[in-house]
């Protein structure tokens, strides 16, 4: 259809003198003052004192200046400090065919005169803004102009007078935006709001006084079309020849919602409908160039539009909608807060991404900022060089490059963008390993584009994966800078699965210039041309200024690659280095550090661990974090009591009852009384206490190799100290039973006949005093012992041989209680005995201290004799509220079936283990609670203590954590949290594995 121009254009202007018209505007309108011409296109304007004498087109309609009239009396209404023209009372008077009205002068200089700023932008938007709520409420008939040429609405009108341009460079762009509208416009509208709006905030109808927009005049293009075109007309024309069209339109669009706030899809299309606008104008004034040749003027005002078309155009449309919404306060990707919240969610479960455990991996991160050490190396073998040197001194196994690094490397000319400052913000993250190396792809998923990105700096080869979020919505992970081969190892539209490699790490000659490495992003939005589809590349830089933009557009690779967030932190403060020797300085020296090379542990979560560097290690020996490190639930428990209160027991506290009671509830009868203390020390000394104030006895039966706590007197019963380096031998009181060891013992697993020893041991007292012992102190299962599970029968025999002396059984539950046996919640249980009283500590607080003796109403009774037990802390409220929300994930988490499943997976794994490597002897241990006896030589059991150590020490550089234990410190010792998972043991028992193997061979 080829539009017809309409009449006012084709009409000559009004020319009347200034005589005339002050003549005019005192007469109709009582107006009188100094008389100036004002510009117009179309009417004749003249200031006549403080109005404007408006002279219309003779071919102009009536209704059209009716509805100016009602729009302004309307929004002096709605928006009364508004500063827009008033219109006289007399309204609209016949002059020689003309239709003549007065309007109120508003000051100063046209928006096009003036010097613009950001808060000059800021306001235009603002006042555009507050116009559109003004207008918001508005509607006349005359307000539907179906052939008025400039409605954005209607902008395919237009089109074909783009044929018009000459220049082959300007009528692309034109035609580019034309289809641009059809694209991403034409199909929104339906959902685009409607309102009677301006729609010609051009540079000479915004006024501007002293730095901020004093008015706007010229009401005749108004006409009922979509609302968003009011911001699109202003935005055309507010960026003309700005240094960063985003900036400047930030400016604007932040201003504009902050008074009238646009929905999701009229942000998605206000910049596309900008360029549709100077499009227009340009094809307009072409076409009208074509008709009047002697009109140049109409070309000369195109250059600024065009220019500005260009950068329009320049940018992914897409990118531009974020801006805009970013601009309007919103998350710039509307799907960005989706997608990451499914990344971070438990369904969002990453392989990864090469073929080595990047949580357990020593790692070093390197800058790339300007200056720094790695940005002054000559080339990329040079920069791999020292970054292998930089991995050796560290025991490392990849470099670590950072997401959202403002960097110096970006030269190339890709780089540059319309924004002043080049792409220099890195947003990927780089892992640094040998070329050749394999890419895993981290989800299931599609391949989305493979290509050769072969441009010096640029990726090389590059692929693009696809995936979706559990409700469908997709996005898309980058791995660039591969080699060759990748080109022809995966195709598009291929379906992977997490894990599956997809590519292969390239070398300095086919990507792109760099040292070896994966450059590895998420990008919730493709932003891929309109027209061409997705082309196999994306920018792995942004702009600094834009990069709240590009954060949403590219989230932080890391939650995929998840390296733990102190690998990103300043740790020189927790170095080993550091800390070592002021540990040495303000400790004392009595305690060692463990593994040769020490650890700064700084965080842990589950079953894993964190040092200063962000390695992770797994945690297969901290009893005491039982329900995992750090446990939420616990910590929450902890800060709410805290919070409220922390006294001691002597006042009547609800939780400290409800916890004793929940905590006796798990005891058989008749154990059903509780004493809180601070630590296992602290009960064993309480037990100790309870049981020679009972009996009158001083003397205590116990187990050979036994260790139950650090005070005077719990050393002088345990063989672990006392008969080992420093200690003072076996004091006289002290009378020890044999350690029933069904591996190393005497009598194999027959549980009566070392509970003989116990017998003999009770003798032994009895001689001594004449009276017998106090009590018979056992572990449930001997833990410095070297993991000894008692055979069965034992325990039954031996309390059967106390008792029978009148001496109470004790039951050591420090170290074994609290489900970690995985069949009863305590490990006496097993053993067909109640004891006399139970002690526990280490996992009841979760590493908060606490501790308990758990005894018999007729034992505690007797033990009242006057004396008070008073403990400060012991059973504080705070004390209880953490170790009641042990009890609750002990429960809620179902641990104690963990504890039996997870204990006889690795029991087995520990025996096809065992049948590989002879220098495993013994395999035991209950539930979560287990040993390895290492041995030179299985016939002679010659324990293999230096190979244990070394073991240990190995696992610890790669990750895992184990101890060491028992008599000849030869077995390892393994008590992990109870969340420890399959999967967790298969970490280790790989770990074992290959440290055996590699030990052993030596
Ligand atoms: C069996 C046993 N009892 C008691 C204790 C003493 O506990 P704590 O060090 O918390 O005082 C320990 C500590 O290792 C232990 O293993």
């Amino acid at each position: 259809m080829q539009p017809s121009a309409p009449s006012v254009f084709e009409s000559p202007k009004p020319a009347f003198s200034e005589q005339e018209v002050a003549h005019i505007a005192a007469e109709a309108f009582g107006i009188t003052g100094s008389v100036q011409t004002l510009v117009s296109e179309r009417d004749q304007n003249v200031r006549v004192g403080e109005h404007v004498v408006k002279i219309a087109n003779a071919a102009e309609q009536r209704s059209a200046l009716e509805l100016q009239h009602y729009a302004l009396a309307h929004l002096a209404t709605t928006v009364p400090a508004l500063a827009l023209p008033r219109v006289a009372p007399q309204g609209i008077v016949e002059h020689e065919g003309h239709l003549v009205r007065a309007v109120s002068f508003l000051p100063g200089l046209p928006y096009a005169t003036v010097p613009h700023t950001d808060a000059l932008r800021h306001g235009l938007g603002r006042f555009m803004g507050r116009l559109s709520k003004g207008l918001h409420s508005f509607g006349h008939p005359a307000a539907h102009r179906p052939d008025f040429l400039w409605n954005l609405d209607g902008a395919q009108r237009v089109q074909e007078w783009a044929a018009d341009i000459t220049d082959d460079e300007d009528r692309t762009a034109v035609e580019a935006a034309f289809r641009r509208h059809q694209q991403r416009v034409v199909p929104l509208l339906p959902h685009l709001r409607g309102a009677v709006v301006h729609h010609d905030a051009n540079d000479y109808n915004v006024l501007v006084d002293r730095g901020t927009v004093s008015g706007l005049i010229d009401f005749g293009d108004m006409v009922f079309a979509r609302q968003v075109n009011e911001l699109a007309v202003t935005l055309a024309y507010a960026l003309l020849d700005v240094n960063d069209v985003v900036a400047a339109g930030r400016s604007v669009i932040s201003g504009y919602v902050a008074e009238f706030p646009l929905t999701d899809d009229e942000l998605r299309v206000v910049y596309d409908l900008a360029a549709t606008r100077l499009a227009m104008s340009v094809a307009i004034s072409s076409h009208r160039s074509r008709h009047h040749p002697d009109n140049t003027y109409l070309l000369i005002s195109q250059a600024p539009a065009l220019r500005l078309l260009r950068k329009l155009m320049g940018l992914r449309p897409e990118f531009l909608h974020f801006a805009a919404r970013e601009a309007a306060g919103l998350s710039p990707v509307p799907q960005h807060d989706r997608i990451v919240a499914w990344l971070q969610s438990p369904a969002c479960t990453p392989a990864p991404v090469l073929p080595i455990d990047l949580r357990r991996a020593g790692r070093v991160v390197i800058s790339l900022a300007d200056g720094a050490p790695a940005t002054r190396l000559a080339g990329p073998v040079e920069s791999w060089e020292w970054m292998q040197a930089q991995m050796h001194a560290a025991d490392a196994e990849v470099v670590v490059g950072r997401y959202d690094e403002d960097r110096s490397c970006y030269q190339g000319e890709q780089f540059r963008t319309d924004a002043p400052e080049p792409r220099s913000v890195h947003t990927g993250i780089d892992l640094f390993i040998a070329d050749g190396t394999t890419v895993h792809a981290m989800l299931p998923g599609t391949v989305e584009t493979v290509v050769d990105n072969a441009v010096e700096y640029d990726y090389g080869p590059t692929v693009i994966l696809r995936h979706a979020t559990d409700d469908g919505t997709p996005f898309w992970v980058l791995y660039g800078h591969l080699s060759r081969a990748t080109l022809t190892h995966v195709r598009p539209d291929q379906l992977v699965a997490a894990g599956d490699v997809v590519g292969f790490i390239g070398d300095h000659t086919v990507n792109g210039g760099w040292a070896p490495h994966v450059h590895l992003q998420i990008m919730t939005d493709l932003m891929a041309d309109p027209e061409l589809g997705p082309d196999g590349n994306f920018e792995g830089a942004g702009e600094p200024s834009r990069m709240t933009i590009w954060r949403s557009i590219v989230p932080d690779a890391n939650l995929l690659v998840r390296l733990a967030p102190e690998t990103f932190a300043d740790h020189t403060a927790d170095d080993p280095a550091t800390l070592q020797p002021r540990r040495r300085a303000d400790l004392g020296p009595s305690l060692s550090t463990s593994y040769r090379r020490h650890l700064s542990i700084i965080r842990g979560e589950g079953p894993w661990l964190y040092d200063h560097t962000g390695r992770g290690y797994l945690d297969c020996v901290n009893n005491v974090a039982h329900v995992g490190h750090a446990h939420p639930h616990v910590v929450q428990a902890i800060a709410r009591q805290a919070a409220v209160l922390n006294t001691n027991t002597r006042y009547l506290h609800r939780t400290i009852l409800d916890y004793a009671e929940r905590l006796a509830a798990t005891f058989p009868a008749p154990l059903q009384v509780v004493y809180f203390t601070n630590s296992g020390s602290e009960a064993n000394e309480l037990a100790l206490r309870i049981a020679r104030t009972v009996t009158g006895r001083h003397d205590i039966v116990a187990v050979d190799w036994g260790y139950h706590g650090n005070t005077n007197d719990l050393v002088e019963i345990s063989a672990y100290k006392f008969n080992r380096k420093g200690g003072a031998g076996r004091p006289p009181h002290t009378h020890l039973a044999e350690l029933p060891d069904p591996y190393r013992g005497a009598h194999g697993n027959n549980g009566a006949i070392y509970a003989q020893s116990v017998a003999l041991a009770v003798a032994a007292a009895t001689e001594r005093n004449g009276a017998g012992p106090a009590a018979f102190i056992a572990e449930s299962i001997s833990g410095c012992g070297g993991q000894v599970v008692f055979p069965p029968g034992y325990l039954a025999a031996a309390a059967q041989h106390a008792r029978a002396a009148g001496a109470l059984y004790i039951a050591d539950e420090v170290q074994v209680g609290f489900a970690r046996v995985g069949t009863s919640m305590w490990a006496f249980e097993e053993h067909g005995v109640v004891p006399d009283i139970v002690t526990l500590g280490k996992p009841m607080g979760n590493g908060h201290p606490l501790g308990a003796v758990v005894t018999t109403h007729e034992l505690a009774a007797t033990f009242a004799n006057g004396m008070e037990w008073f403990n400060t802390f012991g059973g504080n409220p705070v004390s209880c509220a953490a170790g009641m929300a042990v009890l609750d994930v002990i429960e809620g988490e179902q641990l104690m079936a963990n504890a039996a499943s997870t204990g006889e997976f690795l029991l087995r794994q520990f025996h096809l283990l065992a049948e590989r490597h002879a220098s495993i002897g013994d395999v035991r241990g209950r539930g979560l609670y287990l040993g390895l006896d290492l041995v030179t030589d299985r016939v002679t059991k010659e324990p293999a203590t230096a190979l244990a150590s070394d073991i240990a020490n190995r696992l610890s550089e790669r990750g895992v954590l184990v101890s060491t234990d028992g008599p000849h410190d030869n077995v390892i010792k393994i008590k992990p949290p109870l969340v420890f998972s399959n999967e967790n043991a298969r970490v280790l028992c790989a770990e074992l594995d290959e440290a055996l193997g590699h030990l052993a061979s030596r």
